[in-house]
């Protein structure tokens, strides 16, 4: 039984990460040129979600159907995971029957033990601590527009969240700088830091001019993620400084890109005119994230 698994970016090594994004590259040409092939015939990928989802949920079933294989949704109320039974035991009869299980979760001790306990292929499509997919379309959008990752400055801007720690795990490694501005106490956790700082430069700051000044790629999410939507109220008023709006981005490179993962509130962490602006590849990350994706159930799944 040999199979790999894709829960966090922290197991990726650099070289693994560009031979995900080389694929995905060739999947996308490929696809655009008529010239799929479908490489994943009669594989099936269960798919799991404990929250609401669009372009998780589409991307993965749109690329498995592309690839030539079936996707199943089952949404929070289906199989009710932890509550009916077991984690373990549906890791195990999940992989009785499909080829591979994508998983969004709210711990990440769930995607975890999921991963532990299937034999096969485990893909974590979010959980409260980490977001492994998005950073890989990202990356694949960062190539696209930039040209090259490597040498490029990004700024994150907001909450330290799930998506921010992925970042952390991938982007040093792959030779980009990130500038973190979060409104204190809101920053990523410690130990992520610790990691990403062995791989290239990390800096945490509280101002958002200064993690913004001569940035590449200015990245922003939401201010309360899904599950935090009680302490919403709260996290207005404390992230207010740290809209991504017109100002904020003249202190950016006059090159820089905006990103999003989406959903966005464009009444609060970024100003529809700047998501919706000449700078802002919003929309190109939400259509790479098929590609990506194409490129690691082609890798894990085959
Ligand atoms: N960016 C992202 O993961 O979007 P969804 O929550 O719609 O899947
Ligand atoms: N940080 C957000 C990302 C949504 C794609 C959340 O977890 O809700």
């Amino acid at each position: 039984m040999n199979k790999r698994d894709f829960v966090s970016l922290a197991d990726y090594a650099r070289e693994e990460i560009w031979e995900l994004l080389h694929t995905a590259k060739q999947l996308k040409i490929a696809h655009r040129a008529g010239q799929e092939r479908p490489v994943l015939r009669h594989k099936t990928l269960a798919m799991i979600f404990q929250k609401p989802s669009l372009r998780t949920r589409v991307s993965f079933e749109v690329g498995m159907t592309q690839l030539g294989g079936h996707a199943i949704y089952l949404a929070p109320g289906d199989i009710r995971l932890g509550e009916r039974e077991t984690t373990e035991d549906i890791a195990k009869v999940l992989s009785r029957y499909c080829d591979g299980i994508m998983a969004r979760v709210f711990g990440h001790e769930i995607v975890e033990e999921l991963a532990r306990h299937a034999s096969v292929p485990v893909i974590n499509g979010l959980s409260d601590r980490e977001h492994p997919c998005q950073i890989l379309g990202d990356l694949l959008t960062v190539w696209e527009r930039k040209g090259r990752i490597e040498g490029l400055k990004l700024a994150w801007v907001g909450d330290g969240n799930n998506v921010c720690h992925s970042w952390l795990q991938a982007a040093p490694k792959l030779g980009m700088s990130l500038s973190v501005a979060t409104p204190a106490g809101f920053e990523p956790l410690p130990e992520i830091v610790e990691y990403a700082r062995q791989f290239g430069s990390v800096e945490l700051t509280h101002d958002p001019v200064e993690a913004v000044r001569g940035a590449d790629v200015v990245y922003t999410d939401v201010w309360a993620s899904m599950g935090q939507e009680a302490e919403a109220e709260q996290r207005r008023r404390v992230f207010r400084p740290f809209r991504v709006n017109r100002e904020l981005m003249k202190h950016a490179h006059p090159d820089a890109i905006v990103m999003h993962c989406l959903p966005a509130h464009y009444d609060e962490e970024i100003a529809h005119e700047v998501a919706h602006g000449p700078q802002s590849v919003i929309f190109d990350q939400a259509e790479n994230r098929l590609h990506a994706q194409k490129g690691l159930l082609v890798l894990l799944l085959r």
